[in-house]
């Protein structure tokens, strides 16, 4: 696909998530491979999917905790499930979770899009202080214009609070705003709140939210500075 198909020219921000789009939720797991065991993978994504479950269960009955707090929730549950892995490996996780490794192409598409006049930012999930903490260990602080939680509107993506933030923070309306994420349901909030969506479909994943649709797929972020 043309990057001016990608990122249109009337663009004036590019959005990300934050989990699983700028930074590989499963390298906590991957950092402690030989000490979780043969489960790891299994474990990664109990952890993932129930930290995901809870922040959708939690807005629609109308109460927020810290996706912090979630995450912890959520790893205790992976160990319920595989009482196999030893407990005792759960601190470490939660650690390298603070700093999970940024994906290869995330610093030269951040600098790319600012060298072409774009504001860039992150709307995720996370609360500040474990974004704060991801964008600092990945080095990534100076290539962003706003660092966004949902923390401000306590209440998790897909509700259009959340992406509303974007437009409470930066001089820009939604039609001017891509949105990146990875997360093919994070895609449809921001396709039905009137972002640009832009799926990053690593694993080559089916579609769905046929209704709520990307604007533009692609295999990597680097992409997007194309
Ligand atoms: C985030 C999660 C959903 O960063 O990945 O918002």
């Amino acid at each position: 696909m043309l990057a001016s198909a990608i990122v249109p020219a009337h663009a004036r921000a590019v959005i990300f998530d934050a989990y699983g789009t700028l930074f590989d939720v499963h390298s906590a797991v991957g950092r402690h491979m030989a000490a979780v065991g043969p489960d790891a993978a299994r474990l990664s994504e109990t952890w993932r999917a129930k930290q995901l479950e809870y922040s959708w269960v939690l807005s629609l009955a109308g109460r927020y905790e810290p996706f912090w707090t979630l995450t912890e929730r959520a790893l205790d549950y992976a160990f319920a499930r595989f009482p196999q892995i030893d407990r005792a490996i759960g601190p470490l996780l939660l650690d390298a979770y603070r700093s999970l490794d940024a994906y290869p192409d995330v610093a030269k598409t951040l600098q790319a899009l600012k060298a072409r006049g774009l504001r860039t930012g992150i709307l995720s999930n996370g609360d500040p202080g474990m974004l704060n903490a991801a964008v600092g260990s990945a080095g990534l602080a100076g290539d962003l214009d706003a660092i966004l939680s949902v923390d401000a509107a306590r209440v998790f993506k897909t509700s259009p609070r959340t992406y509303d933030l974007v437009l409470r923070s930066l001089p820009v309306v939604a039609n001017e705003v891509v949105f990146v994420s990875s997360n093919r349901w994070d895609i449809a909030g921001a396709a039905a709140f009137g972002f640009i969506p832009v799926w990053v479909n690593r694993l080559g994943l089916p579609d769905e939210y046929v209704e709520l649709s990307p604007s533009a797929v692609i295999a990597s972020l680097d992409e997007l500075a194309r």
